[in-house]
């Protein structure tokens, strides 16, 4: 890897070979504001079941508020990444690496030069097993207590996540543990996203249109505008709450139930003056885990529409499916539906 984005003291026009295909630029409409749904969990328990299951349908994504993650967690957790990404070169470049296939790596989207495509992004991708622990003894040591403070971050989004499964749960009418155990039991991921100020956003995006392929994404995202979200044919800007994390279904629950809730495409857009940082982890199913739609919610009238397969499997073909229809997402769940 060449550079990184954010290590570029500042950039006044795009630098050469970055291209963007015009249909994933077309602009947010600005006349209609449609906020996401802000969920506050301290809300009963049954509205906030139905409040979740509502969103998923209308949305794919919502906001939480009251979720239980002090603020001191999310702000040490800000705190060290900014500090991560000031450190002088020579304390983080041996973590690049364009190689996707590594646990742990720090990679920039202006050298996603195998699919020729560019993103003004620069990320710290880690991964944390849950079945076999101490994955962060593998994690950056600098800053000093990067390796604390992302692990209590993972470890209490992790409680978030699945308590949001559980209440999904409920709502679907799945047993409340459905998700405990393998389908849950995948790596978590925990992405550090910045996005540098960008010398010509109408050109240029932090992250193409996709849907995530996982159970479940939460992002605490700053106060910087970025994120988009696809609804009703139009993509609608997200406005970040303070404290809130944005929670997105995956293309695993989309799965799961049976498409009852589907995952939302989604992407993020830059701006000229401001740096964006965004942090997410992501509930996973594990690569040897059977993954189809929900028995339960199976009927003569309700067929299944997906097929069951390994995990593992699903998120290779869906790749390769991907990567063949070059990022095109109109029919991106075709290798799996029946
Ligand atoms: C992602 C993603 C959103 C953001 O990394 O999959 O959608 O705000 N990120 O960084
Ligand atoms: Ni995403």
């Amino acid at each position: 890897m060449d550079t990184m984005l954010h290590i570029t003291p500042s950039y006044t026009s795009l630098p050469d070979g970055f291209s963007i295909p015009a249909d994933q630029l077309h602009p947010a409409t600005t006349s209609t504001v449609v906020t996401l749904p802000v969920i506050d969990l301290s809300g009963s328990r049954d509205d906030v079941c139905h409040a979740i299951l509502h969103a998923g349908k209308e949305f794919g994504f919502f906001q939480v508020v009251n979720h239980q993650i002090c603020e001191e967690t999310l702000r040490e957790m800000e705190a060290v990444c900014d500090e991560f990404f000031e450190l002088p070169v020579e304390d983080k470049m041996h973590l690049c690496s364009d190689d996707k296939s590594k646990p742990n790596r720090l990679f920039s989207g202006s050298n996603y030069k195998t699919s020729s495509k560019m993103y003004w992004i620069d990320c710290l991708r880690l991964t944390h097993t849950i079945r076999i622990g101490d994955s962060k003894n593998n994690w950056p040591n600098k800053p000093q207590r990067l390796r604390e403070v992302f692990e209590n971050f993972i470890e209490q989004t992790r409680v978030l996540g699945m308590e949001l499964l559980r209440m999904l749960c409920k709502s679907l009418g799945l047993p409340l543990g459905y998700f405990d155990g393998d389908l849950s039991g995948g790596d978590m991921v925990l992405g550090v996203n910045l996005y540098p100020p960008c010398p010509e956003p109408s050109r240029m995006l932090g992250l193409p249109p996709h849907c995530d392929r996982n159970l479940l994404t939460l992002v605490l995202s700053g106060a910087v505008q970025g994120m988009e979200v696809f609804y009703n044919g139009d993509w609608i800007k997200v406005e970040p709450m303070p404290n809130a994390f944005i929670v997105n279904f995956g293309l695993q629950i989309e799965v799961v139930t049976n498409g009852i809730l589907k995952s939302v495409e989604h992407r993020v857009v830059t701006n000229m003056s401001l740096a964006r940082t965004s942090v997410l982890t992501t509930i996973n199913a594990a690569n040897d885990c059977l993954l189809g739609p929900a028995e339960e919610l199976l009927s003569d009238s309700n067929p299944p529409r997906y097929r069951t397969i390994m995990c593992r499997d699903f998120v290779r073909i869906y790749t390769e499916w991907l990567e063949q229809c070059e990022g095109d997402m109109k029919h991106h769940m075709k290798p799996f539906k029946i």
